[in-house]
């Protein structure tokens, strides 16, 4: 197995500038609203992999505190061939950090939100940008759950914007996680989606861009996320499994098997010469046994309730893992490039099967 270190990557990377090297996107200039989590990852991800330049604008305090000390983590490590320090990126206008929304989108060709998961941010945010951006930008929201027919459901219908806003759905943290789900509403306009699938397609980090068909709830990959969530939260309410129990159970079983083939495929092996049919003909009647029975826990019992569920998964996650910091992010990141590297040695960046 090869695994990729951080110097790999370097080799060929110089992240102070736009134009050199091979990098796909020189004429692209990314704006990027919000700066936490998912936004310092996409800011690592687009320094990391393309020659764009990069505009970043978040109204909290310690902006450049906050980018000094975080995405160190996330950029390759220096090497050789190549030294990166963020004041090189600042210095050389890789990367500019704006104190305003309006100077931020100005000169962007793209502009990805990812600021606070609420309705009343997206849209205003969005009213905001239009207001100051390039009426040709493309804009993209990271947002996990609210549509983009939502975000801009305060326009007029016939608004040109409608057509240009994207979800962009990132797993976190992007810079790593290949997939990126791309949901248009009704009114996106299909070369916004061909755009985007491109823009990640063309990056050497085998990032994979899939097209949802439809708008829902959570887009997909998440729905089927939060329903495993669901049910491990309700087994530890139950005392079937602890919180650390069921993280194993998890890793030595589905996390493996998923990583190599999805639920289908994999469930069509359990069929034999039959494939699918053969399992549900054999399975069904346990399958059917467990969803009867499956948990319907809600949200709506407080944190503060001690015989609550919630307040049961969080005791025993912060018994089992404490305060996550930097040492475990860079742990996380070691294992996530690992098992990604694995799966494109099987598969090859583009996910096309090679003969396992
Ligand atoms: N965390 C995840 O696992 C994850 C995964 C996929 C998508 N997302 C989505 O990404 C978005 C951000 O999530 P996060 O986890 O990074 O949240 P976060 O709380 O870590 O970051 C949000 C950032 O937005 C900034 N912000 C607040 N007001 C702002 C404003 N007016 N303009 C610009 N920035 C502003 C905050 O200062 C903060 O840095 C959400 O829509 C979320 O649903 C999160």
């Amino acid at each position: 197995m090869s695994t990729p270190t951080d110097q790999d990557q370097t080799s060929t990377t110089n992240l102070t500038s736009s134009t050199s090297g091979d990098l796909p996107h020189s004429n692209e200039h990314i704006c990027l609203i919000g700066l936490g989590a998912i936004g310092i990852s996409f800011l690592a991800l687009h320094l990391t992999y393309t020659s764009a330049h990069v505009s970043v604008y978040d109204p909290r305090p310690d902006l450049e505190e906050h980018i000094q000390s975080v995405l160190p983590l996330y950029l390759p490590a220096p090497s050789a061939s190549s030294s990166v320090s963020i004041a090189g990126l600042i210095s050389s206008k890789r990367l500019v950090i704006h104190s305003s929304l309006q100077s931020a989108v100005q000169a962007a060709t793209i502009i990805q939100e990812q600021g606070p998961e609420n309705l009343s941010f997206k849209q205003s945010t969005w009213s905001q940008i239009i207001s100051h951006a390039s009426p040709t930008a493309h804009l993209w929201s990271s947002t996990s759950g609210i549509p983009a027919s939502q975000q801009l459901a305060h326009l007029p219908t016939d608004h040109p914007a409608r057509g240009r806003l994207l979800i962009v759905h990132p797993f976190n943290p992007p810079h790593i996680m290949p997939l990126l789900e791309l949901v248009p509403s009704p009114s996106t306009s299909l070369s916004e989606l061909t755009f985007a699938q491109s823009y990640f397609s063309a990056l050497s980090s085998g990032h994979r861009p899939i097209p949802i068909h439809k708008e829902s709830a959570g887009f997909v990959a998440n729905r089927l996320s939060f329903i495993l969530f669901r049910e491990a939260c309700h087994l530890v309410n139950q005392g079937v499994a602890s919180v650390e129990e069921i993280d194993e159970i998890v890793r030595a079983s589905l996390g493996p098997r998923w990583a190599v083939g999805g639920p289908f495929k994999m469930y069509g092996f359990g069929g034999g010469k039959r494939g699918m049919e053969g399992f549900l003909d054999n399975i069904g009647e346990a399958i059917d046994g467990v969803w009867k029975d499956a948990g319907t826990i809600t949200m709506d019992l407080g944190r503060d309730d001690p015989e609550g569920w919630q307040r049961k998964v969080i005791d025993q996650t912060d018994r089992a893992y404490g305060v996550l910091g930097p040492e475990e992010i860079k742990q996380r990141d070691k294992g996530l490039r690992a098992v990604v590297q694995v799966q494109q040695d099987l598969t090859g960046k583009d996910g096309e099967h090679r003969e396992l």
